[in-house]
């Protein structure tokens, strides 16, 4: 197993493999999304595990974020957006192989921290994070409201 920057070629297996980690994401924002990762070459990166026998199993993307990070020292930060390992490779350190590339590459930038998220219910994620040394800063639930079409007391304005 190796790990690389993500190339053209790796296109269907990315989409693949992130369909898996977001399904609740459309088809269409997945493509979009790529196309965004790609255009923005230098500010992200999406780095492979490709299987010794060819075929990719896991990925992880990286951005440089410059806005507030909760929990960090400092900004810019690298932030991990996406950590990806098929299901059959699992518990084979290639999550904790593709998180060593990407320290590498946010060291290589000058950064000195790398943050991330998790659902609060993906508890293996969560203990994944914390065993390959990260430390658990903040719980939140966010929210959206839309604006305009509902009065405060709830009924429809
Ligand atoms: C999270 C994920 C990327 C980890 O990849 P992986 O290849 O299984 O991780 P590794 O084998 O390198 O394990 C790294 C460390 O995390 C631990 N770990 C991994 N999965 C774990 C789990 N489900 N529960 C508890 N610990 C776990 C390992 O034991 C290892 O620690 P150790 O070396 O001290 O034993 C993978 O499980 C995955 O893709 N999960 C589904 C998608 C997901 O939830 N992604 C994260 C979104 S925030």
């Amino acid at each position: 197993m190796t790990i690389r920057p993500s190339l053209a070629q790796d296109r269907p297996e990315w989409f693949r493999m992130r369909r898996a980690l977001w399904p609740d994401c459309s088809p269409e924002r997945h493509l979009l999304e790529i196309e965004q990762l790609i255009a923005g070459e230098g500010r992200n990166v999406v780095l492979v595990a490709v299987r010794d026998g060819g075929g990719l199993c896991g990925f992880a993307e990286l951005s440089i974020r410059r806005d507030h990070v909760d929990g960090a020292s400092a900004v810019p930060v690298a932030y991990l957006e996406g950590w990806y390992v098929d299901a059959d490779v699992r518990r084979h350190g290639v999550g904790r192989r593709l998180l060593q590339a990407a320290e590498k590459w946010a060291a290589d930038r000058g950064l000195k921290e790398l943050a991330s998220d998790a659902e609060l219910n993906n508890q293996g994620s969560i203990e994944a994070h914390v065993s390959c040394g990260f430390t658990e800063t903040c719980r939140a639930v966010h929210f959206i409201k839309p604006i305009g079409l509902h009065r405060d007391d709830g009924a429809m304005a």
